[in-house]
């Protein structure tokens, strides 16, 4: 069975009372964020080029009061999150900015107060969230962006536009969780529509909503529930080598480079360099392409591209896993499966499926049989992006 999905409304009230007895009194705002599964297009949004994710149903709530304390006072109600669940600290001025810190949960917050343009008197709030913690399904930019959207309510302050609200929460990223991420995350979560899944164009930051509403198709999100801490490390490396390679090809970025560009200069590269690159031009492309292909209903095609993605990542990019790799042999022996693959960062986390509705039963029966560890399963339609709601 897929996990039922919790009602947004239900996250509200389970914050609220945390609000009342942490804080006393009710909080009067009310904000969520999603987060997302990237369809196709991995690992290259830092090298400019394009991905194709959507967003999901799960979300991060967080509900608030502003106050003028000079205090920000947050309690997260994840049971995953580190601890202490509560923190306060004061709002960042030009002698004392905010830096990160321990409990590590708290440093997304942090760093959207601190790269938020507007001033931030102090507040009180509850965060509590849907999207499952490092599942590789962005549960960090739907806290970055619903903190972003959050301080607009309080404050009254509102981005000049939403491409600079998800810069924001990706300096925010960058700067207090020390990961060099790239756009797509923040940029979902903030800009996500319902019934559409959106092809982003990570150079000029141009995004095209592309419906995703046929009923006879689904996408399923399986997640492998392993995490490898190599995920940290070598993110920061695979954006290195995707440099090293385009300035060798007196290139900007992998973007403005094509696969024969690479054959000219592999005598020059070492072989890791060769196939990362290889990986991030090769995908650049099938993703622009797999899109069109999508537009046109043609579902087997689109199914093999996603497979094609996920061999490019496991074989020259190296950032699948045995669990992921498994996941997706599994997937492809159900007949009504078009295609599938990891999606996210890799080493672990989640894979995406993409399978005749009618046979979404029959890829989560085969999955729990084949699979060694303990999947868990999302079946999902594209949603809105971040929101305030009512409380
Ligand atoms: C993580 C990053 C994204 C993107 C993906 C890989 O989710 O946050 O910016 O690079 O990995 O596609």
């Amino acid at each position: 069975m897929a996990s039922k999905i919790p009602e947004v409304s239900s996250l509200v009230c389970e914050a609220q009372l945390a609000f009342k007895a942490t804080y006393g009194g009710n909080a009067d705002t009310a904000v969520s964020a999603p987060g997302r599964v990237n369809i196709i297009g991995e690992h290259t949004d830092y090298n400019d080029g394009f991905v194709f994710p959507m967003a999901l149903p799960l979300v991060t709530v967080i509900i608030g009061r502003k106050t003028q304390s000079g205090l920000c006072r947050i309690q997260t109600l994840s049971e995953f999150a580190d601890k202490p669940l509560q923190v306060a600290f004061k709002t960042p001025s030009s002698s004392a900015p905010l830096t990160r810190g321990a409990p590590n949960w708290a440093n997304y917050i942090k760093g959207v107060v601190a790269n938020f343009p507007g001033d931030v008197s102090g507040f009180d709030a509850v965060v509590t969230s849907s999207v499952p913690l490092g599942g590789g399904l962005s549960s960090s930019a739907s806290l970055e962006v619903a903190t972003y959207t959050f301080l607009e309510s309080i404050t009254g302050t509102k981005a000049t536009s939403l491409r600079e609200k998800a810069l924001a929460c990706q300096k925010a990223e960058h700067e207090f969780a020390n990961m060099p991420c790239g756009i797509m995350d923040q940029f979902i979560s903030t800009m996500g529509k319902r019934g559409n899944a959106l092809l982003i164009d990570c150079r000029s930051l141009e995004s095209t909503l592309v419906p995703l509403t046929d009923p006879s198709i689904a996408f399923v999100i399986t997640n492998s529930n392993v995490r490898h801490t190599l995920s940290g490390t070598e993110y920061p490396t695979r954006r290195r080598q995707c440099q090293e390679a385009a300035t060798v090809m007196g290139k900007k970025c992998l973007r403005d480079a094509t696969l024969q560009d690479l054959e000219k200069h592999r005598s020059s590269l070492s072989e890791e360099v060769y196939k990362r690159a290889q990986h991030a031009i090769s995908e650049i492309q099938r993703t622009e392409e797999a899109v069109s292909v999508l537009r046109n209903s043609d579902y087997t095609l689109f199914g093999k591209m996603m497979t094609e993605s996920h061999n490019s990542l496991k074989d020259d990019y190296e950032v699948s896993c045995s669990e992921l790799d498994e996941l997706v042999a599994g997937a492809l022996e159900v007949p009504g499966v078009f295609g599938s693959r990891m999606t996210g960062g890799g080493f672990g986390g989640c894979t995406v499926t993409l399978v005749k509705q009618e046979c979404v039963d029959s890829l989560i029966s085969h999955t729990l049989e084949k699979y060694s560890g303990k999947p868990t399963f999302y079946v999902c339609l594209p949603s809105e992006g971040t929101q305030q709601l009512a409380i």
